[in-house]
């Protein structure tokens, strides 16, 4: 039988992710044939320096590849079956004022938790809804799966604003932990079987098991004890000191429940004094970013420019970041994995509200995705979820409606801001610095 081959087209094709995303792909061509790769961004200069360092790469490794890059909506959407999307609206200048201006009045400042999420939020929606509106009118079979951040407020504005359309939301943290259990327990991660629940970057594993069905979650305790998720993977690309960090800290978050295993993003709720004492609030993690990867994968595709060749490159691929071709074939080829998904809840958990996007395992085949029941919850989560995922609808109204009131509510009921009165000084200084950005505020 001759494998369907599929048209990919990567929406925020500038991203610093994206070579690492080409390389996993270029790696999975065997279960996930390509006949068609696309770039599309909205800054063609910076796209450009990517693209064309790909070009170069795709040409020496995957020539049968048809391969193009364009700034037009039209060119990047027509004939698609899959788009990849991780756009960041405002990109990295507008990352570091979301860490910076919370800092300024002691609150913690972080790309997708707290002041700094919410205003990231109010960016991405209007970047996301365009990409899947064009998506759709160009290739309306397509199915879009977005990891753009911040993937919680972007699934609820695609919810609400766009009920009906082909979008799976999809976060890699989980994942990530989950390779960390993986090796602590010295298993492969297939073969972990997890029960999971919460919203995106706010969720707790109830149940962790073997492929012989054995619980394997009091062993995971034990090492979460002592050690958080720190254990070293030396395959993971992106991990750096910050980041061994956040998984050392998690011992602290475990701590608060130990009849649960959380996921790292808990610490700027549950340790936020910590988070911003331990945070310079003129070197946020924007800056370790622009100063790491962002220098280390530009001056990479610079390099590939100027020698004319992908030989010996310094692009990496991020295998990790397999689960985006584990998504797309379960849609394509029905395979029916079970991947943990930003999904409505509809009663899967059952005491919670039936209207939030949740984080939870589901089923994924050609039809889309099934959700796996999580049960009741305990008190303790339900109560931060509930507070959590008001915030976030609320961010999503405001934004529909225009509404200052209502983005003061969101930022007065973030678990990481202490009053109403630090809420409006920093939602006032957010507006200023994101004029062109959100939508005007009455
Ligand atoms: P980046 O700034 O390097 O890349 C983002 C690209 O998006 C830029 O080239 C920018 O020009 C482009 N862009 C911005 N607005 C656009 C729009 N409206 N239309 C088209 N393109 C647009 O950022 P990065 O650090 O590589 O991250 C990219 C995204 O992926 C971020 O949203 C990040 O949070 C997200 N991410 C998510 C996960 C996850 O688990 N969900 C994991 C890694 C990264
Ligand atoms: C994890 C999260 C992503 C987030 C990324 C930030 O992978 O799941 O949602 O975008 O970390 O990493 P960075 O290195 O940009 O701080
Ligand atoms: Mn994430």
């Amino acid at each position: 039988m001759i494998m369907k081959k599929f048209s990919i087209t990567v929406a925020g094709g500038g991203s610093t992710f994206t070579p690492g995303i080409v390389m996993m792909l270029l790696d999975n061509q065997e279960r996930f044939p390509i006949r068609k790769l696309c770039f599309y961004d909205n800054d063609k200069e910076r796209q450009e320096t990517i693209a064309k360092a790909c070009e170069i790469l795709l040409a020496e490794r995957a020539p049968e590849i048809e391969f193009h890059y364009t700034v037009d909506p039209k060119e990047a959407f027509t004939d698609v079956d899959f788009v990849m999307a991780h756009i960041r609206v405002g990109k990295y200048a507008m990352r570091e004022k979301d860490e910076k201006i919370p800092m300024k009045y002691g609150v913690v400042g972080q790309e997708t938790c707290g002041p700094g999420g919410i205003a990231y939020g109010m960016r991405s929606i209007g970047g996301i809804l365009e990409i899947l509106d064009y998506m759709e009118t160009y290739s309306p079979n397509a199915w879009m799966l977005n990891y753009s951040n911040p993937a919680a407020i972007v699934a609820e504005a695609t919810r609400k604003l766009r009920p009906n359309s082909r979008i799976i939301n999809i976060c890699d943290m989980p994942l990530g932990i989950m390779l960390r259990m993986a090796k602590i327990l010295n298993i492969s991660e297939k073969d972990l079987d997890i029960s999971y629940f919460g919203l995106n970057h706010f969720g707790w594993w109830t149940s962790v098991k073997d492929k012989e069905g054995n619980e394997r979650i009091q062993e995971l305790k034990d090492y979460v004890k002592e050690n958080g998720y720190d254990i070293t993977i030396e395959t993971d690309v992106h991990i750096d000191q910050s980041w061994h960090e956040t998984f050392q800290k998690v011992k602290d978050v475990y701590a608060v429940d130990p009849e649960t295993l959380p996921n790292t993003y808990l610490k700027y709720y549950l340790y936020s004094d910590y988070v911003v004492e331990h945070t310079d609030a003129n070197y946020t993690r924007a800056n370790m970013v622009m100063d790491g990867r962002e220098k280390k994968v530009f001056s990479a595709a610079r390099d590939i420019i100027e020698k004319g060749t992908a030989k010996d490159c310094g692009f990496e691929a991020d295998d990790h970041a397999s689960y985006i071709v584990d998504l797309a074939c379960a849609l394509a080829f029905n395979t029916k994995e079970k991947m943990l998904l930003i999904v409505p809840n509809e009663g899967a958990i059952e005491n919670f509200d039936p209207e939030a996007m949740v984080e939870i395992p589901c089923i994924v085949g050609k039809d889309g995705f099934e959700k796996i029941n999580q049960g009741r919850i305990p008190r303790f989560q339900k109560g931060l979820m509930e507070q959590q995922v008001s915030v976030e609808k609320l961010v999503v109204e405001a934004w529909a409606e225009g509404s200052y009131q209502k983005l003061w509510q969101a930022l007065t009921l973030s678990k990481t801001v202490p009053s109403a009165g630090v809420a409006k000084q920093i939602l006032d200084d957010l507006i200023e610095a994101n004029k062109g950005y959100w939508p005007e505020l009455r």
